[in-house]
C-alpha cells in the first residue's frame, strides 16, 4: 500500500441554502478507529437527504461530521482493531453516517458490504442507502410476501428503482407512480406490472381498477400530504403503509376509517439515526437477502450520472430538478 496522505478533498457546505454554498475544501484524512476501516473512497452516492442537510433542515446526528455523504464505495486502505472479516485492498461499499463526499472516509466495519462481482465500484456506491432502505421498509417493516400487490410511489428515483426490482425478484405483483411517459417506459423495463403517471391520472382510481377494489398489501411512501389518505384508501385487508418521506407535507387531514375496518398498519421509518448495532442488523439482512440477488444480477443499481466531486453543486441541481432516473454519483478520481 502507498503510503497514506495526511490531507484529502472534501465537499463542504458553506453555511445553509441552495446548491450555490457546496464549496470543495481541504481536511486532514481520518484516522482508522476501532472497528472501522478507512476506505479510500473511489465513488459516493446523492441522496435527497444530502439536498435537505444541506438547506439546514437535516443536521447530521450527533456524533457525525457536517460533511455530506452517506454511502460510498472504494478500497480498504487501513482496519481498525476488532476487525474481523475485513482486510486491506478489500474494494467494498458501505453506508456512513457522514462523510462521504470524500477521498478517504471511516466506515463501520459491521455496515460494510463486499462489492458484488456483477458491479463495478460506480454502481456499487448506489447500493447500500437504497438498499438498506428497502430491505429494512418493504421487507422487515413492511412484510412485504410473494403474491402480494406492492405499490411503491416515485419509481424512478433511487429508492424505487430498487424497490421495483426487489419487490419483482422476491414474487410481489407491483404498482408504481412516475411523473412523465419516459419515466413510466422505465419502470416498465426495471419490471413493474402496473405504472401510472401520476400527473396525467387518478392513482387511486387506477388502483381501485387494477385491483378490483380489493386494495393493495403494503404502500412504499415518500410523498405524505394529501396521499396519506388516498395511500388508505386504496389500501386493502391487514395491508401497511410505510412512510419514508414527505416530499409534499408531513401534515394532513386523514380518513382513518379504513385503517380500523380494514385492520391496516401505519407505520415508518429513518434510518440514519439508528444504533450502529440497528444498522448492523439492517446490513445484515441485506448482505443475505438482498446481495445474492445483485450477484446474480437481478438487482442492479440504476446509475443515471456521474459527476467529479469538484462538481458536487451540478449534481445536487440535478437531484433537485428530479430529471433523473436512478442514481447520481460523485466521483472522487481515485
Ligand atoms: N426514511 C428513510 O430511511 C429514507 C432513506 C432514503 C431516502 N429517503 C427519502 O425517500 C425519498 C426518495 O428517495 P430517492 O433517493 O428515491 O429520491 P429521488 O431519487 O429524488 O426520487 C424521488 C422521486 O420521487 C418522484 N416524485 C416526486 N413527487 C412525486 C409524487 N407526488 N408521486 C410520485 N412520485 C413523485 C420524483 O420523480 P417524478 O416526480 O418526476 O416522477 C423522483 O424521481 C426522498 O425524499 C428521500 O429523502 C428516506
Amino acid at each position: 500500500m502507498p503510503a497514506l496522505p495526511s490531507v484529502m478533498r472534501q465537499v463542504y457546505f458553506d453555511g445553509a441554502g441552495g446548491p450555490d454554498v457546496i464549496r470543495i475544501g481541504e481536511a486532514p484524512v481520518p484516522a482508522v478507529a476501532p472497528g472501522k476501516v478507512l476506505v479510500e473512497v473511489v465513488a459516493a452516492g446523492i441522496n435527497g437527504p444530502d439536498c435537505v442537510q444541506r438547506a439546514g433542515r437535516y443536521p447530521a446526528p450527533a456524533g457525525e461530521s457536517a460533511i455530506p455523504g452517506m454511502e460510498i464505495a472504494g478500497r480498504i486502505i487501513a482496519v481498525g482493531e476488532d476487525v474481523k472479516d475485513l482486510k486491506e485492498g478489500d474494494e467494498i461499499c458501505a453506508l456512513v453516517g457522514s462523510g462521504g463526499y470524500a477521498e478517504y472516509v471511516l466506515a463501520d466495519a459491521a455496515l460494510c458490504l463486499s462489492k458484488p462481482k456483477s458491479l463495478n465500484l460506480i454502481e456499487a456506491a448506489g447500493m447500500p442507502e437504497t438498499a438498506f432502505t428497502v430491505w429494512d421498509n418493504v421487507f422487515t417493516r413492511g412484510k412485504l410476501k410473494a403474491g402480494e400487490i406492492f405499490l411503491v410511489h416515485g419509481g424512478t428515483g433511487g429508492i424505487g428503482t430498487t424497490a421495483i426490482q426487489l419487490a419483482k425478484a422476491f414474487g410481489a405483483t407491483v404498482i408504481t407512480t412516475a411523473g412523465s411517459p419516459e419515466k413510466c417506459a422505465f419502470c416498465k423495463t426495471l419490471g413493474a406490472d402496473y405504472v401510472i403517471n401520476y400527473r396525467t391520472h387518478d392513482f387511486v382510481a387506477e388502483i381501485k381498477t387494477i385491483t378490483a377494489k380489493k386494495g393493495v398489501n403494503l404502500v412504499l411512501d415518500i410523498v405524505g400530504g394529501s396521499y396519506i389518505s388516498k395511500n388508505i384508501s386504496i389500501m386493502g385487508t391487514e395491508a401497511r403503509l410505510v412512510q419514508i418521506a414527505f416530499q409534499q407535507s408531513s401534515k394532513a387531514e386523514v380518513e382513518f376509517t379504513p385503517m380500523m375496518v380494514r385492520r391496516q398498519t401505519l407505520t415508518g421509518s429513518t434510518l440514519r439515526p439508528r444504533t450502529l448495532a440497528q444498522k448492523a442488523e439492517v446490513a445484515a439482512g441485506v448482505r443475505d437477502n438482498v446481495w445474492p440477488l445483485v450477484e446474480q444480477g437481478k438487482v442492479k443499481p440504476i446509475i443515471h450520472a456521474t459527476f467529479p466531486l469538484e462538481d458536487a453543486r451540478q449534481a445536487h441541481e440535478l437531484m433537485e430538478s428530479s430529471a433523473h432516473i436512478g442514481k447520481i454519483i460523485l466521483l472522487t478520481g481515485k
